[in-house]
């Protein structure tokens, strides 16, 4: 079933709403960059009781704008509201660390955050909800969500790597000196972290692969680590994490998934893994995918060299690891 199909407004459903990437998306969801030109949306905007008042400034501005498509907004701190008939989550709050944190205290105060979350998702959304999660760790937040969602099917819980597909466009492209859309076929495989593979042995540059036009050095020391540790050296830039460009890949990753892909590319999504490529069934890891009617597929049968093995290995533990800590926790 295509929700926008059915002429009523999407209910799209934005927790951190008065962040920072929160800031970006709104707009652009209004505007129609996040379904397509002819979809009307109605958002709500989940957000800490202290920060309801600041979500409410930003509604302000949204209903400022006049926007066409926007049919209105709830805002609210309490997840079961908020997720009430919503077609879409974007599940972008989350709990940063902070200074003194350990790893496990970030896993537990994110596991008090997607918990309920998605535990409000299985009872109140619609049938037909599809989520996304930006908030940090992405892939780890998304399994304890949708392990908290057990009525909601599986494929629907998606967390974002696009951001990390975009950079790795943009960096081959500058690197050949090339428009970003002569590159198809990328693909971030494994966790949105520094252990994240970008793959240039199946992406194509006009055609050809990709690895075959760069050197190998370039590809190993400087294209891989420069893609993977982009988030850190956006902050060291930025004094604060990335947001646009953030927010910029969640709408394409929601368009793709209900527009669907184009013919002769794809592109990379974490989702649970279906046992493909030796990836641990159920773990929520980044794939190539194409989306068709609604659904994301693995695309399957690409070459894994043994290059590409240790990388994907690497990061696919690292998330074997994040499991395995949240189930320790209880949170799975
Ligand atoms: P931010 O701190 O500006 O905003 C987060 C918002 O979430 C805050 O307004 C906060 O009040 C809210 N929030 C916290 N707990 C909440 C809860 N339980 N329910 C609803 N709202 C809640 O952060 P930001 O810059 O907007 O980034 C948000 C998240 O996205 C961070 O975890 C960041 O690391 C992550 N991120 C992911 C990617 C990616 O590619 N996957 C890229 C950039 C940022
Ligand atoms: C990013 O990739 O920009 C973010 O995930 C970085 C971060 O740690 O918030």
């Amino acid at each position: 079933r295509n929700v926008m199909s059915q002429g009523r407004p999407v209910k799209v459903t934005v927790t951190g709403a008065a962040g920072q990437i929160g800031y970006a998306l709104l707009f652009r969801i209004a505007s129609g960059h996040l379904l397509g030109p002819d979809v009307p949306v109605r958002l709500s905007l989940l957000e800490i009781p202290q920060a309801v008042k600041a979500a409410e400034g930003t509604a302000m501005e949204l209903d400022d704008c006049a926007f066409p498509l926007l049919a209105g907004i709830d805002i609210t701190d309490d997840a079961n509201r908020a997720f009430d008939g919503a077609n879409v989550g974007l599940l972008v709050g989350a709990r940063p660390r902070t200074k003194g944190m350990e790893r496990g205290d970030l896993l537990q105060a994110n596991g008090g955050i997607f918990g309920p979350q998605g535990r409000a998702i299985n009872d109140h959304a619609a049938d037909d909800v599809r989520v996304l999660v930006v908030g940090n760790p992405a892939n780890t937040n998304a399994l304890i969500a949708r392990s908290h969602a057990p009525d909601v099917p599986a494929d629907r819980f998606t967390a974002m790597t696009r951001l990390d597909h975009n950079r790795a466009l943009s960096q081959l492209a500058a690197r050949l000196d090339v428009p970003v859309t002569a590159i198809t076929k990328m693909t971030i495989w494994g966790n949105h972290s520094a252990t994240q593979y970008p793959d240039l042995y199946n992406a194509e540059v006009n055609g050809k692969i990709a690895a075959e036009q760069v050197d190998e050095a370039w590809l190993r020391d400087t294209f891989i680590p420069t893609v993977a540790k982009r988030g850190a050296a956006i902050i060291e830039a930025r004094g604060a994490s990335s947001a646009a460009s953030a927010a910029n890949a969640a709408l394409n990753h929601v368009h793709d998934w209900f527009n669907g892909t184009p013919e002769g590319d794809w592109t990379s999504v974490a989702l649970s893994s279906d046992g493909s490529y030796g990836v641990p069934e159920g773990l929520i890891s980044s794939f190539p995918a194409v989306s068709r009617g609604g659904e994301w597929h693995i695309v399957q049968g690409l070459p894994v060299n043994p290059f590409s093995r240790e990388r994907i290995d690497t990061s696919v533990r690292e998330l074997i690891e994040e499991r395995d800590a949240v189930k320790e926790l209880g949170l799975i």
